[in-house]
């Protein structure tokens, strides 16, 4: 499936991410700008933060968490309420065509 991030100038990368993988890890394989992961997944920092686009909402499972909602205190950048931790969205075939979109700093 695939997944189309969308940084913060408007620029727009498409990249097939195989089910099962993240959207952070996802972006960090193709060289997508704007995605850190510093903690390589393990919903312990804030800098996978991804603003799912508005028309997938539902599909990637809703608004984020409480756990994701705590960490998301320490995002660098503007917290909205389609803000997600990308590492917290696994990748399935009801997902392909997903767009994110990435905020302007992760730190
Ligand atoms: Fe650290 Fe997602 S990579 S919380």
């Amino acid at each position: 499936p695939q997944i189309t991030y969308v940084d913060h100038d408007g620029h727009e990368t498409r990249a097939d991410v195989p089910v099962g993988e993240n959207v952070m890890r996802g972006a960090l394989y193709n060289g997508v700008e704007g995605i850190v992961g510093e903690c390589g997944g393990g919903l312990s920092c804030a800098t996978c933060h991804c603003y799912v686009d508005q028309d997938w909402m539902e599909k990637v499972g809703g608004p984020s968490s409480d756990a994701e909602a705590e960490l998301l205190e320490s995002a660098a950048a503007e917290v909205r309420p389609t803000s997600r931790l990308s590492c917290q969205i696994e990748m399935t075939d009801a997902l392909d065509g997903l767009v994110v979109h990435l905020p302007e700093h992760q730190f």
